[in-house]
């Protein structure tokens, strides 16, 4: 299934033309293959030319998940078709380009290793810069491309492997504040899904059968509420529901629709506390009021209500990419290669795909240690 992520309708699409960085990102770290071009105008302004992206849902739905190496192959089988979909849908050729960006990680390394290698190659023969990308900060940079919002602010990061409080004093540099002792959000959304058998990836399923369900009925726990530090707990949330499930079994329809709208009340309300947490501690640092959500849930609309609650009581800006570009997508990769390119860091052709690279680590083993490689040294 090809499909075209959602979000190129917030931008106009400009003739083709060698103003400006034009980036070609790929990104294959775990169930989705994806290739898009994007490109910064003179004027700053970001335009995504193209965004194809192959979901491998049906490849891994016979298994409750993904499975690796699976999803190794079926980017390999696929890759070089949507790069050249994405090129001719952008109307632009490999002599537009003015670099290739990958996922180099965290992922599954088969899929990291894939786009990796397939972005080396264009590299090589085309003679382009090439820019490993982290896909955590491809999350966190897509407020650039839509809003041209740029550092400095408070960065929730919310994923199938993170859930995570970012300060981001500068562009490339995120410091943690705080993170998940056990399961991410996303996981626990998948997680509630697959107990109530509602399919692979759960968050956009929990959602939907929430819509229509009392998110009071069931008093699910609020993990960690009132602790300090900024850190997440779901593991005992999505325990609760598994109890409650099981000691109402066999399940009527409104009943999974009530535990996935108590779910998604106890999640949200858990986040609403943890971000309060962090405002108090990065608002310690007098850095200017603003908060970010990035990743796959950040597409979820109850979330992002309780945040733009919660922002406009202690006065903080929101900021959200739209809907359609918070799954994981290649346009964010183009991006942060059009970021990074144009901050002058790009990498070496024997950059390592890395299946663990915390986003909190890139500043340093990001922009104060590489090398600055010029296209002709390749
Ligand atoms: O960023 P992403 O697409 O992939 C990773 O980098 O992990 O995030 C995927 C996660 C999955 O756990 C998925 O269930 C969750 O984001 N997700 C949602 C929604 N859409 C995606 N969770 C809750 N509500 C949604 N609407
Ligand atoms: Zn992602």
């Amino acid at each position: 299934m090809q499909q075209r992520a959602a979000g190129r309708e917030y931008f106009m699409r400009s003739e083709p033309g060698k103003t400006g960085c034009t980036v070609l990102g790929i990104e294959t770290s775990c169930d989705e293959t994806a290739a898009a071009i994007v490109r910064r105008e003179l004027d700053g302004k970001g335009v995504i030319l193209s965004n194809i992206v192959r979901s491998q849902f049906t490849d891994h739905e016979p298994y409750g998940g993904v499975v690796p190496e699976i999803a190794a192959r079926a980017h390999a089988e696929v890759l070089d078709r949507l790069i050249k979909a994405s090129l001719e849908e952008a109307r632009v050729n490999f002599r537009d380009l003015d670099g290739v960006a990958a996922t180099a990680g965290p992922g599954l390394i088969g899929g990291l290793l894939v786009g990796l290698v397939t972005a080396k190659a264009v590299a090589l023969v085309h003679n382009l810069p090439l820019i490993a990308v982290n896909h955590l900060e491809g999350h966190a940079l897509t407020v650039g491309l839509t809003e041209a919002l740029a550092p400095p602010y408070l960065l929730l990061l919310v994923s199938g492997g993170h859930s995570e409080f970012l300060k981001v004093a500068r562009p490339f540099d995120y410091q943690k504040l705080g993170g998940t002792i056990d399961d991410a959000l996303g996981e626990a959304f998948d997680k509630v899904a697959k107990m109530l058998g509602l399919g692979f990836p759960g968050g956009p399923a929990v959602e939907r059968f929430a819509a229509k369900g009392d998110p009071r009925r069931f008093a699910f726990p609020r993990p960690l509420l009132g602790r300090d530090a900024p850190d997440f707990s779901f593991s005992g949330l999505k325990t609760a529901v598994r109890q409650a499930a099981l000691a109402r079994a066999p399940l009527a329809t409104q009943d999974v629709h009530d535990l996935c709208a108590s779910f998604q009340a106890a999640a949200a309300d858990t986040v609403r506390d943890r971000v309060r947490a962090a405002f108090r501690l990065y608002g310690a640092s007098g850095l200017p009021k603003r908060l970010v959500v990035a990743g796959g849930v950040a597409a979820n609309m109850a979330l992002r209500r309780a945040l733009v609650e919660e922002c406009a009581a202690a006065g903080y800006a929101f900021h959200a990419p739209p809907p359609g570009l918070c799954g994981d997508n290649a346009a964010m990769i183009a991006w942060a290669g059009v970021c990074r390119l144009e901050a002058g860091y790009t990498d070496p052709l024997d950059v390592r795909a890395r299946a663990r690279w915390p986003i909190s680590e890139i500043a340093v083993s990001g922009p104060l240690e590489v090398k600055r490689h010029l296209t002709t040294a390749l």
